[in-house]
């Protein structure tokens, strides 16, 4: 290793990998709680990136325009697209199975 980064003395490169396997138990960890209950998954991402502009009332309002299961997959695609939100597919799938178990009902 040091002769491969002069630069970079041991220690910051074992901070580095410390880091690294850090996040990467972090991923595997955030996978295994999508895969087992994407309801709760699909909350806790709708309540990090989906409360900045409106809150949960536009699911509910009287004249909310989200009619249809299929409306619902391209509005919840539509929001995320506009905030560049950083979700794999399978998060934006969680999030709306979470909007529809808790509002729309379809
Ligand atoms: C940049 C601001 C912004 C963010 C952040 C945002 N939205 Fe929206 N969202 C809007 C606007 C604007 C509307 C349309 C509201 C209106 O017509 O009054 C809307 C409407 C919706 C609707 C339809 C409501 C209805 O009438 O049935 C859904 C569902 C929705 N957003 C989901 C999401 C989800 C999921 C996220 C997180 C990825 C998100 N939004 C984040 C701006 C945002």
């Amino acid at each position: 290793m040091k002769h491969l980064f002069p630069k970079l003395g041991s220690v910051s490169l074992n901070i580095l990998f410390v880091i690294f396997a850090m996040s990467m138990a972090n991923i595997a960890l955030a996978e295994d709680e999508e895969i087992t209950d994407p309801i709760a998954h699909g909350e806790k991402a709708h309540n990090t990136y989906c409360v900045k502009c409106h809150t949960d009332a536009v699911y509910t309002r009287e004249n909310h325009f989200v009619r249809s299961m299929d409306a619902l997959n391209k509005q919840v695609e539509r929001c995320k697209n506009m905030n560049n939100v950083p979700w794999f597919p399978e998060d934006t799938d969680a999030v709306v199975q979470f909007l529809n178990k808790k509002y729309y009902r379809f």
